[in-house]
C-alpha cells in the first residue's frame, strides 16, 4: 500500500498556490473556480465569475447577519462579497499568502486545515461553503487504500458539525470537479513521462503533480452525505468551466508573451528556485500539455463539475 503523509499533500497544495498566486493577479486574476455564463460565451469574464458567487451564496441564502464559513476561501472574492451583503464571513485556507492577502482586503480569513477544526467551531454557522476546495481533500494514496469514501464521509460529518442546529437556513454548497472517465489511481502516481503522451493518464498524472489531488465520481457525494445532509439542489457547470479556463490559459499566455512577463519571472524566481519539479510541471500542465483545460474540452470532456446544494437534517 502506498502511504504518503498528511504534510506532503499539504505541501504540493501549499505550493501550487504559492506559485499561481504570483502569476495569476499579474494576469488579471484572483479566483481558483468556474464562473457563470448563463449559456453567452461572451459575458465577460468579472461578469460570469461575479455571476457564481452570487449563485453559491443565493444557494445557502446569504443575507445580512447570516453567518457562513468558507472552506478553502482562496483571495477571499466569496467573503468579500458575503461581507457586502452584511453576512459574518469568516474563511480557512492551508495557503500563508491567502490569507495574508485576505486580511489586506479586511476580511476574515484564518489559517488551518480544515481537518483540524474543532469543538469552537462546531454549530457557529447558518452555511458551509466549499467552492472548489473539496478537489484536494482525497489524493490518488488515499484512492489506492480505498479511503475516499471514508474521507469525503469525515468531511460531510465535519460541515454537519460546523453548522447551528437551530439557524433557520442550515445549508452547505459544494462546487468540485466528478471525474466521469475515472483513472487508475496508481497512474497518477507515475511519472507523466512514463505514460503515453496526451493520453488521459498523462494528463491526470500531470494534474496531480502540479496541483495536488484526486476527485469524487457522480453520487459519490449523496451516499457519503447520506443521513447528514439532504441533496437539494445540483446544477452542471462544465461547460462553464470550459469556459473559464480558456480565458485564464488567454490571459496567461499573454502576460507571459508581454512586458508583465518581468515581473512575474522576478516575483516567482525565488519559488521556482525552491521547487523547480513541481514550478516546471504546473507550467508545462498549464501551458503546454494545457492539462488543467483539457479537462473540460470536447463534447465529451472527462470530468464534470457540480454545484450541490445541501440542507442539515436532524
Ligand atoms: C481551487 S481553490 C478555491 C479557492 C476559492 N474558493 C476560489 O473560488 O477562488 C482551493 C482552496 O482550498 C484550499 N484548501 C485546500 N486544501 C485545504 C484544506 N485541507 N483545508 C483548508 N483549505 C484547503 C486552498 O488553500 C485554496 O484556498
Amino acid at each position: 500500500m502506498v502511504v504518503k503523509s498528511r504534510a506532503h499533500d499539504c505541501r504540493t497544495i501549499v505550493n501550487c498556490y504559492s506559485f499561481f498566486d504570483k502569476v495569476f493577479p499579474a494576469c488579471g486574476l484572483l479566483d481558483y473556480t468556474e464562473g457563470i455564463y448563463h449559456g453567452d460565451p461572451s459575458t465577460p469574464y468579472d461578469v460570469a465569475q461575479l455571476n457564481q458567487i452570487k449563485y453559491v451564496l443565493d444557494e445557502v441564502k446569504c443575507t445580512r447577519g447570516s453567518r457562513i464559513v468558507e472552506i478553502g476561501c482562496g483571495n477571499g472574492t466569496l467573503l468579500a462579497e458575503a461581507q457586502a451583503r452584511g453576512a459574518s464571513a469568516l474563511g480557512i485556507t492551508i495557503v500563508p499568502d491567502q490569507v495574508e492577502f485576505c486580511r489586506r482586503r479586511g476580511l476574515d480569513a484564518r489559517l488551518i486545515d480544515y481537518r483540524d477544526l474543532d469543538d469552537p467551531w462546531f454549530g457557529q454557522f447558518d452555511s458551509v461553503i466549499a467552492n472548489g476546495p473539496i478537489e484536494h481533500f482525497v489524493q490518488p494514496e488515499d484512492a489506492v487504500a480505498d479511503q475516499t469514501e471514508a474521507i469525503y464521509r469525515r468531511m460531510f460529518e465535519l460541515f454537519h458539525r460546523l453548522i447551528d442546529p437551530a439557524s433557520p437556513i442550515r445549508r452547505a454548497i459544494s462546487t468540485t470537479i466528478h471525474f466521469v472517465r475515472t483513472p487508475d489511481p496508481r497512474n497518477l502516481l507515475r511519472s507523466p513521462w512514463r505514460l503515453r503522451w496526451f493520453s488521459d493518464d498523462f494528463h491526470w498524472s500531470f494534474l496531480h503533480r502540479s496541483f495536488g489531488g484526486w476527485y469524487p465520481v457522480p453520487g459519490q457525494f449523496e451516499r457519503c452525505a447520506a443521513g447528514l445532509f439532504e441533496l437539494i439542489h445540483t446544477t452542471d457547470g462544465t461547460h462553464d468551466y470550459h469556459l473559464t479556463s480558456e480565458e485564464w490559459l488567454q490571459r496567461c499566455q499573454r502576460a507571459f508573451l508581454s512586458s508583465k512577463f518581468w515581473p512575474i519571472a522576478r516575483d516567482s524566481l525565488p519559488f521556482v528556485m525552491r521547487h523547480p519539479v513541481q514550478a516546471t510541471h504546473m507550467l508545462l500542465c498549464m501551458l503546454w500539455s494545457q492539462s488543467w483545460n483539457w479537462q473540460f474540452r470536447t463534447q465529451s470532456p472527462p470530468t464534470r463539475l457540480l454545484r450541490q446544494t445541501w440542507a442539515w437534517l436532524d
